[in-house]
């Protein structure tokens, strides 16, 4: 029985003093046997660490560099990450594919460097609307996971998370169906079965994600192949995100 993984990701969404008066709202509320996690902008990090102290919720960051230092003007690496206090990333949202540049490459760099820093990694799938119409979901969203785990071995596969979000869900309060969601879940699990063998295809959590709200949370995460959810907007109110959180049952 996999245990269900919730994040919330805040994007580029409150500052210091505004998230950390948000997850001492959200502590107040969140009583769950589920993994929780908030995942903050790089400059809110170190105020929310604090409000969450004590606190069951985790700490993520959305993004961070590959290599541990140097001369990269604006990016962040794992290992600054880790000593902050973070738990873990959210490692090649669709944003950073589709506005910075990130590629299958790029992503598998960095999960390497988040998990050689003990950062749990969240790694973000998920097709466009033009793909899905063309029948092409299950071939770009193979070829993302195939891309991120290049390299790793079935163990280290298996300390990962996956989240499905299809980029068409994202933000436009068009929610997958939940049977799109468990179909997509269900053929990404066969291929971790691949990767990841047996065991690790059991352990890995699959979250969902794209117009996650408290009316379609519980429903979605009740699939068999659905392990969680990443929530963008709903994460950024208190009451929406704690009653998304009672959903993860
Ligand atoms: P919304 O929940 O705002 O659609 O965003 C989803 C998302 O991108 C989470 O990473």
């Amino acid at each position: 029985m996999r245990r269900k993984f919730v994040c919330g990701n805040w994007k580029m969404f409150k500052t210091g003093s505004e998230g950390a008066d948000l997850v001492r709202e959200l502590r107040q509320r969140v009583s769950t046997q589920a993994q929780i996690a908030v995942a903050p902008p790089f400059t809110a990090l170190e105020s929310v660490k604090q409000a969450l102290a004590g606190a069951s919720i985790q700490l993520f960051a959305q993004n961070c560099h590959f290599e541990k230092q140097g001369a990269f003007t604006g990016e962040v690496s794992a290992p600054m990450l880790k000593a902050l206090g973070c738990d873990g990333v959210i490692l090649g949202h669709s944003e950073r594919r589709q506005h910075f540049g990130e590629t299958d490459e790029t992503v598998n760099k960095r999960l390497k460097a988040a998990l050689e820093a003990q950062l749990h990694p969240i790694v973000c799938i998920g097709e466009t609307l033009a793909e899905r119409e063309a029948n092409r979901t299950w071939e770009v969203v193979s070829r993302q996971i195939r891309g991120a785990f290049a390299g790793l071995d079935a163990a280290t596969i298996a300390r990962t998370t996956l989240a499905y979000e299809p980029v068409w869900a994202i933000g436009t309060g068009k929610t997958a169906t939940t049977a799109q969601a468990q179909e997509v879940h269900a053929q990404i699990r066969g291929l971790l079965r691949e990767l990841a063998g047996q065991a690790g295809a059991d352990a890995i959590r699959i979250q969902y994600g794209g117009s996650v709200k408290p009316e379609n949370a519980a429903e979605l995460m009740a699939q068999p192949d659905v392990d969680g959810a990443l929530v963008g907007g709903a994460s950024l109110k208190a009451d929406d995100f704690a009653r998304i959180i009672a959903g993860a049952r």
